[in-house]
C-alpha cells in the first residue's frame, strides 16, 4: 500500500492507504474528521467540500494518495465552537442552516470564493456556490451569510465569540 503524507487542519500525518480510497473516507474513517459528511459520492451536492492548500475540492472526487504532501483543511480546522471563523459565525448568525448537512461544504466553499473574490454580489454568490446543494433553506440565509461574513472579513474581523 501507498505510504501518505498530509497535513490536516495543521497536524501531519502519514498512513498506509489503499490506492483507491476516496480522500473523504480517509478523513472520516481513519482521522476521524467527521465534520465532512458524505452526501451523494458522486461529486454532486458539495458536503464533502474541503481546502486542499487552500483551494476547494470535493473530497470525494479526490483519492487519498493524491493529497500526498499536501495540506488539507476541513470545517474542524478553522475555529472552535467559542471562537469560530467568522464565515462560521455568519452562517450561525444569519440562520444560514437547518439541518446542517450541507453547512460544512458550504462554508468551504464560502472562504475559497472570498479567496477569489472579497466583495462579491449575490449573484457571484450564487454563481460561486452553485456546486454546494441545500436542500432545506431555499440559499438566501446562506447568502447572506456570505455577504456578511465578506463585510468582515475585508474590515480583518477579530474573532469574538458567538451570540447564544
Ligand atoms: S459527497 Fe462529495 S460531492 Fe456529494
Ligand atoms: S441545511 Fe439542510 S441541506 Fe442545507
Amino acid at each position: 500500500m501507498p505510504r501518505i503524507r498530509v497535513e490536516v487542519d495543521g497536524v501531519p500525518y502519514e498512513d498506509d492507504v489503499e490506492p483507491r480510497l476516496l480522500l473523504v473516507h480517509y478523513l472520516r474513517d481513519r482521522l476521524g474528521k467527521v465534520g465532512t459528511p458524505v452526501g451523494c459520492d458522486t461529486s454532486n451536492c458539495g458536503a464533502c467540500t474541503v481546502l486542499l492548500d487552500g483551494l476547494s475540492a470535493k473530497s470525494c472526487s479526490v483519492l487519498a494518495v493524491q493529497a500526498d504532501g499536501h495540506e488539507v483543511t476541513t470545517v474542524e480546522g478553522l475555529g472552535t465552537g467559542a471562537r469560530p471563523h467568522p464565515m462560521q459565525r455568519a452562517f450561525h448568525e444569519e440562520h444560514a442552516l437547518q439541518c446542517g448537512y450541507c453547512t460544512p461544504g458550504m462554508i468551504m466553499a464560502a472562504i475559497d470564493l472570498l479567496r477569489e473574490n472579497a466583495d462579491p454580489s449575490d449573484e457571484e454568490i450564487r454563481d460561486g456556490l452553485e456546486g454546494n446543494l441545500c436542500r432545506c433553506t431555499g440559499y438566501q440565509n446562506i447568502v447572506r451569510a456570505v455577504r456578511g461574513a465578506a463585510g468582515e472579513m475585508r474590515q480583518g474581523a477579530p474573532e469574538r465569540e458567538v451570540s447564544p
